[in-house]
């Protein structure tokens, strides 16, 4: 592979939408931000320069890091925050993955503004395991508050109750025409009839997970996460936070000059107040006499995709058990067979007491929080795997995190009394090529939603998933080894569970976390710490000199 050079520069930039002008966060003073491109095996080497008030640090979501744990980004995980004024090189290789990933923010709410693609071709030479695309082209969701990024976390985090919702998703950053005052910021893809074109599709919202149509066109699903699999038509997708999805769109030969309304809009089971509106961009195919190409701006297509209601849980839970890697002799699936440590983790929503001088909105007037296993996670004031590096953990974090619930979970779709939290910083230690299975049940504590859990450094396989409570005695049996589909994002079903496997072969410490940025914040997030192995290649090495100081 090469290297490739790239410069952020976090900066205000003044952006508008729906009307509305604000000053806010971006790198190089776009929104959505620049893209990475490289090939698999290239070298990516980005200088971020700090220019704002705030910390920042990035996060190349889904790029497994091996052995380069001190690029992961994650602000005190994996490394202190870059202060105002000062910067830090993050240098990697992409190793054995190729497809769509992205990049994001990864302190506070920042990720709100601060996004942008992640596209790694493969080798030179090697064909994609499908049709090559006539064009590729990104699509990439995300939420537009007129607000300011800090006054809408302010809003969750210090009435402890929900955030403010969004005021419209974007495709491109385009909320587009069904929103007031937003028709000329609308995403068009014009196209060709007859072509075929690879849709990169990112959910970088920060608390929605979407369904995706486009109206009278079928979408092909081909790759998840950066790994292939094994294709299947649908016309409708569903995609969380941090997920990522290649999928083909086939242009039909019948509809000069037409237009096409694409849709995006949320998925969503729980009972808070959420964002129900719709984004929308336009499929523009060219006219026959291209030159006289009618103004689509003027009037919206006609044509509308029809989305699945709100919360439909049916879908969801058919349309991922759809996703199967591609699983040949090129592209295997190397699922663990054997598992050396099994993990039972509940996830969802709890409540800690509301602070003096608070007033909270939490049920009872507590403050809402969220958990692992009822421990809402603490983040600490320094960066947990430079602690860990150096032998300062102490005081820092503890390697106690309980590998079973703190009180012992059955799910009867009805609230427990008590639904108080422990807090702490308390990591799980696993030794270098640990085979791990790890079960994630939702708790619906707080209502039935779904949590689209996210690990860094590693993908995972799903085998398995199941409505209510997992079933040690029987459910395995029918965990799919054979070609389960590889991820790092996996949405954990409403009212029931997931088990995912995967092999700590990468030394560092490795956050896991709901990518719905308010349970983030809540505290639902917790993280791995894995040991060096014994031979020189597993080890992690030390941090560059420039790595920021907390
Ligand atoms: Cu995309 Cu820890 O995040």
């Amino acid at each position: 592979g090469i290297t490739r050079h790239y410069k952020f520069d976090i900066e205000m930039t003044n952006v508008t939408r729906l009307c509305h002008t604000k000053s806010m966060v971006t790198v190089n003073g776009q929104f959505p931000g620049p893209r990475i491109v490289a090939r698999e095996g290239d070298r990516v080497i980005v200088k971020v320069v700090n220019h704002v008030q705030s910390n920042v640090s990035i996060h190349w979501h889904g790029v497994r890091q091996l052995r380069s744990a001190w690029a992961d980004g994650p602000a005190y995980v994996a490394q202190c925050p870059i202060q105002t004024g000062q910067s830090y090189v993050y240098n990697f290789t992409i190793v054995a993955q190729r497809g769509t990933l992205f990049w994001h923010a990864h302190i506070s709410w920042l990720r709100a503004t601060i996004y942008g693609p992640i596209i790694i071709l493969p080798e030179r030479g090697v064909p994609y395991p499908f049709a090559k695309p006539y064009k590729e082209v990104p699509v990439i969701f995300g939420e537009w508050w007129n607000a300011d990024t800090e006054a809408v976390i302010n809003q969750a985090l210090q009435t402890g109750g929900g955030p403010n919702v969004s005021d419209a998703y974007t495709i491109n950053g385009l909320p587009g025409p069904l929103y007031d005052c937003s028709a000329k910021d609308t995403f068009k893809l014009r196209v060709k009839p007859g072509r075929t074109y690879l849709l990169r599709i990112i959910n970088a919202a920060l608390n929605d997970e979407l369904f995706f149509s486009i109206a009278n066109h079928t979408l092909t699903m081909v790759e998840v996460d950066a790994v292939y699999m094994k294709p299947f038509d649908t016309n409708t997708l569903i995609i969380t936070p941090g997920q990522t999805a290649n999928v083909l769109l086939r242009t039909k030969l019948s509809f000069p000059g037409a237009t096409f309304l694409m849709l995006a809009r949320p998925y969503a089971t729980g009972q808070g107040t959420f964002d129900n509106s719709t984004t929308a961009g336009i499929l523009e195919y060219q006219h026959p006499n291209a030159s006289s190409s009618p103004s689509f701006s003027k009037k919206l297509p006609r044509l509308k995709p029809s989305l699945p209601s709100l919360n439909d849980t049916k879908f969801v839970a058919d349309f991922t058990s759809k996703l199967r890697s591609l699983a040949t002799t090129q592209y295997p699936a190397k699922v663990p067979q054997t598992i050396d440590r099994h993990f039972f983790f509940t996830v969802g929503l709890g409540t800690s007491p509301c602070p003096k001088n608070q007033t909270c909105q939490g049920p009872n007037g507590t403050k809402f929080a969220a958990t692992v296993n009822n421990v809402s996670f603490s983040m600490p004031t320094t960066a947990l795997l430079q602690s860990h590096f150096f032998g300062q953990s102490k005081g820092v974090y503890t390697p106690d995190f309980p590998i079973v619930p703190l009180t012992a979970f059955n799910y009867t779709g009805i609230p427990p009394n008590n639904t108080l939290v422990s807090n702490g910083t308390r990591l799980v230690v696993l030794p270098f090529n640990t085979s791990v299975e790890l079960v994630m049940q939702d708790t619906s504590i707080l209502g039935n939603e779904s949590h689209p859990l996210h690990l860094h450094g590693f993908n995972y396989f799903v085998v398995g998933q199941g409505f209510g409570n997992y079933d040690p005695a029987e459910d395995p049996a029918n965990f799919n080894l054979a070609d389960p589909v590889e991820r790092n994002t996996v949405g954990v079903p409403p009212g029931g569970w997931v088990a995912i496997r995967f092999l700590a072969d990468n030394p560092g410490v490795w956050f896991m976390h709901c990518h719905l940025e308010v349970h983030t914040s809540w505290g639902l997030k917790m993280a791995w710490l894995v040991l060096d192995g014994h031979l020189p290649d597993q080890k992690l090495p030390p941090p560059p000199a420039d790595l920021p100081k907390c």
